[in-house]
């Protein structure tokens, strides 16, 4: 039976994969005024209570269940959150829809081109809402990033790169699953999807071409641990993305802007000498109050601008902005509208990653985007 979406009722919750990322989920829908957790589902009861106090969320009054198919014959539950492993979601997601339940689905969407088109098949046909979790769309810094490109004020883009680059060891309470093909995927798919992900939404431009090269260094891993990836993107512009967890730093989520206005440089606004940004102007049309833009230097003395607010900068899911994710599919459901993060927008990165890891597979060779071949124009839909 298809769920209801009358905006008067409390929204029913049920949420798969009881984990580290499952307990930001519940956070989350526990804060939002419309939704209710009312049913776990895991393979074992006791590992799930003590994974929720592990992770420091409570939900007593929700049911518990071994069996998915629970969830999705209840009438009481019309949202979905699947946080399982990544090799369970698209199978997950495709029966979300056919029982006519919306869905938050976390990255990766699919693992091939395969789930990708079942996962959308199935979406489209049902008619469900649904969200993934390319949750860094609710962080103030990309949030100022993409209004500064879309805003106009970096011209336009010429080049963009995004860096994900975090040390995902045996310390990750996914380590057992995340670090096989069968159930990981591979570097993008399993991490630097984000970065993927970022690119495009910051710069505006779908890539159209990718090439890509990959290393391993880090021991563990069924697959490749670090891939660079080459991308023609629309309009001429060239874009990179690194993907690693080979590397000696802190979690890093780099940013890179260049238009023919300004730069973005991580924390750094710049431009040339030759074309001033107007500072004070960009100051007072700077939509959001918790980022503030104080004078900097680049370089060795250039005029800057340093975006000083909460930043990317953390692998604990703790620290990720779920919330406006899960209240983004709350509203989205009550109004009957798209989210902008849907699963039809995600497909496209998701095939991105696809690419490169098909370019890099076969040392480096071009991959023309996208995989799939849109149906319809509606494909292009899910950005606002
Ligand atoms: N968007 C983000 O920023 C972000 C961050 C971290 C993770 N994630 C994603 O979230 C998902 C989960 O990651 P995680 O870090 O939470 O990993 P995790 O801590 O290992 O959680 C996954 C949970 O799924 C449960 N599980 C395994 N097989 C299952 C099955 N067949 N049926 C039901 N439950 C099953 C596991 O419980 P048992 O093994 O105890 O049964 C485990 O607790 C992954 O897809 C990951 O990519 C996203």
């Amino acid at each position: 039976m298809a769920a209801s979406t009358r905006a008067s009722r409390t929204l029913g919750v049920g949420i798969s994969g009881i984990g580290w990322c499952a307990a930001e989920h519940i956070k989350a829908f526990l804060k939002n005024p419309h939704t209710e957790v009312r049913f776990l589902h895991g393979r074992d009861e006791a590992r799930v209570r003590e994974k929720l106090s592990r992770y420091g969320v409570a939900v007593p009054g929700a049911r518990f269940t071994t069996r998915y198919e629970d969830l999705l014959q209840s009438d009481e539950v019309d949202i979905v959150s699947i946080t399982t492993p990544n090799h369970l979601h698209a199978a997950q997601a495709v029966a979300a829809a056919r029982a006519g339940k919306h869905f938050v689905l976390e990255k990766p969407t699919g693992l091939d081109t395969r789930e990708l088109v079942r996962i959308r098949d199935a979406v489209r046909k049902a008619k469900v809402r649904t969200i993934v979790s390319f949750e860094l769309h609710y962080n103030p810094y990309l949030r100022f990033v993409h209004w500064l490109r879309e805003s106009g004020r970096l011209g336009r883009i010429r080049f963009a790169r995004v860096q994900y680059l975090s040390r995902v060891t045996d310390w990750y309470s996914g380590w057992d699953w995340v670090r096989k093909k069968s159930s990981g995927g591979s570097h993008l798919l399993a991490a630097g999807c984000h970065a993927v992900d970022a690119l495009r939404w910051c710069s505006g431009l779908e890539p159209v071409e990718v090439s890509a090269l990959h290393t391993r260094f880090t021991e563990g891993y069924e697959w490749p641990t670090t891939i660079a990836a080459n991308m023609k993107l629309q309009k001429g512009a060239i874009g990179h993305v690194t993907s690693s967890t080979d590397f000696m730093l802190p979690y890093t989520f780099g940013v890179e802007l260049m238009g023919d206005k300004a730069t973005v440089r991580d924390t750094l606004v710049t431009w040339h000498k030759d074309q001033p940004l107007e500072v004070d102007e960009l100051r007072r049309a700077n939509p959001f109050p918790e980022v503030k833009l104080l004078d900097a230097q680049y370089g060795s003395g250039s005029p800057a601008l340093r975006i000083d607010c909460l930043m990317p900068d953390s692998a604990d899911v703790s620290h990720h902005p779920f919330q406006g994710e899960m209240d983004e599919l709350v509203e989205a459901v009550r109004s009957r509208r798209e989210t902008h993060l849907s699963v039809f927008d995600a497909q496209k990165t998701m095939e991105v990653c696809l690419a490169a890891d098909l370019s890099a597979g076969k040392g480096g060779r071009p991959v023309r985007l996208p995989l799939v071949k849109p149906r319809s124009t509606k494909e292009g839909e899910g950005r606002p």
